[in-house]
């Protein structure tokens, strides 16, 4: 069944013919892929708490209601007693240690068992090493540069934006850069649990990379433990909260998120945020003139085309919000790409403005699940974009990619050529 829904989406057709069983949202629309905001518009002015009939999910659109669900305790991320965790738990029941990875993930729990586990994880994770990281960075991004130049052109999502999350993140975890092709094989799969309706195979993929990638942990871990060293796999071994340090399977469980969640994302912020340069000439000039601006510029672009378009959370409890009756353990979607462009928060919301100075944005949600990985994501963003802008002040190319990473929560593009000379 999912294997059919996967087919279905994946050939777009069928969606734009059935599109109006979706009602109002649809974000396996081909048209929505391209170009979600006049859609995300409609939802904020006529129906900014949406029941979707198919779907069976409120899609919550405006600012203020988002903020609002991200802040309050009755919406919750655990979402292990849903049916849908449940079909999970069945398809990974033949392996108990898949069923704990996905159990113990940080974006899945709330409540103590979060409070501990991102405590624990945030002590190996300060902004100290963050900041560490900055030459390394530096570094690493003329290295791909360098490697694109003779040729004089490039494609950027291939050849910088996607390597260079992963070089970062395997560096800071610890773990050998030359199995970055593996890192990426299962990131794509794991972005799979995410939305398992774009991915393809139905969900044996996943499966299999949570196989492999928790079997090249174990190992990894073995050896830290052997032998700590200066990163943040032994970090984290040796982080310990009133006694209690980190499990073998919250520690691969993390390892897998952290490779994930730090990787598609900041690959589609570059990418989204090179693309929206490309349609603005005036405020990508601006940037040239001033690279003082990189720091505001990176928060507009987060602001303007977000790499997460929405997050889930759980009703716990019956509840009035915004003059509709929500029950129990039904689902919501939070569109943090809608509220990021909701005019009642950003005038002008839908114009790229680098100096807008707001960083109230919700690129990155919001409250107890804001995102671990923000000032790494921020810091690669700001030496890419500088160093790229830098290197080629006179690189060219259409801000309209071929294609568009196939997952609704994920937004990126699948490639972007550029000519640099
Ligand atoms: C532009 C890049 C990034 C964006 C837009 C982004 C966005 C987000 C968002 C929206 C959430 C909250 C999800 C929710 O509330 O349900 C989140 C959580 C998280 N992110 Fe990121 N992220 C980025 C980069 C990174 C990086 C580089 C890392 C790690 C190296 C990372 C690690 C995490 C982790 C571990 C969580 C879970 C936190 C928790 O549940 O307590 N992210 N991210």
């Amino acid at each position: 069944m999912l294997r059919f829904l996967q087919r279905v989406i994946r050939l777009g057709w069928p969606m734009r013919l059935l599109g109006f069983l979706f009602g109002r949202y649809n974000p396996w629309h081909p048209r929505h892929r391209q170009d979600p905001y006049p859609d995300y518009r409609r939802l904020r002015e006529e129906a900014p708490i949406y029941r979707s009939p198919l779907l069976r999910i409120w899609i919550v659109s405006r600012y203020d209601d988002v903020v609002a669900v991200l802040r309050d305790r009755r919406f919750s991320a655990d979402r292990r007693e849903l049916p849908l965790a449940k079909l999970l738990e069945r398809l990974f029941a033949p392996d108990p240690g898949l069923l704990g990875f996905v159990n113990t993930n940080l974006l899945n729990l709330d409540g103590p068992d979060h409070a501990r586990l991102r405590g624990l994880v945030s002590k190996a994770f300060t902004p100290r090493r963050v900041q560490a990281l900055r030459p390394r960075i530096e570094a690493v991004v003329a290295d791909l540069l360098d490697a694109v130049e003779p040729a004089g052109e490039m494609d950027l999502v291939r050849d910088f934006a996607h390597p260079l999350p992963v070089i970062v993140i395997a560096e800071l975890l610890g773990v050998p850069v030359k199995d970055r092709a593996d890192f990426r094989r299962w990131s794509e799969a794991l972005v799979q649990i995410l939305d398992p309706l774009s991915g393809e195979g139905g969900m044996a993929p996943v499966v299999e990379a949570v196989n492999e990638l928790a079997a090249y942990f174990r190992g990894m871990l073995a050896e830290r433990r052997a032998e700590p060293r200066e990163d943040l796999l032994s970090a984290m071994i040796a982080a310990e909260e009133s006694g209690r340090s980190l499990d073998e399977t919250e520690l691969i469980s993390l390892c897998g998120l952290i490779l994930a969640a730090g990787h598609e994302t900041t690959t589609n912020l570059i990418g989204n945020g090179v693309r929206a340069l490309l349609a603005n000439p005036g405020e990508r000039k601006r940037l040239a003139e001033d690279p003082g601006l990189i720091d505001s510029a990176v928060e507009e672009l987060l602001r303007f085309d977000s790499p997460v378009q929405f997050t889930e959370r759980v009703v716990t409890e019956d509840l009035d919000f915004g003059g509709r009756r929500l029950r129990r353990n039904q689902l919501v979607w939070v569109l943090l790409g809608s509220a990021n462009r909701d005019p009642a928060h950003f005038p002008e919301p839908d114009r790229l403005d680098l100096a807008r100075g707001d960083r109230s944005h919700l690129a990155f949600g919001l409250g107890n699940h804001f995102c671990l990985g923000a000032g790494l994501a921020r810091l690669e963003a700001q030496v890419a974009l500088s160093a790229l802008l830098r290197r080629f002040p006179d690189l060219r190319g259409d801000p309209d990619p071929p294609g568009w990473k196939p997952s609704a929560v994920l937004r990126g593009p699948t490639a972007l050529p550029l000519e640099l000379r």
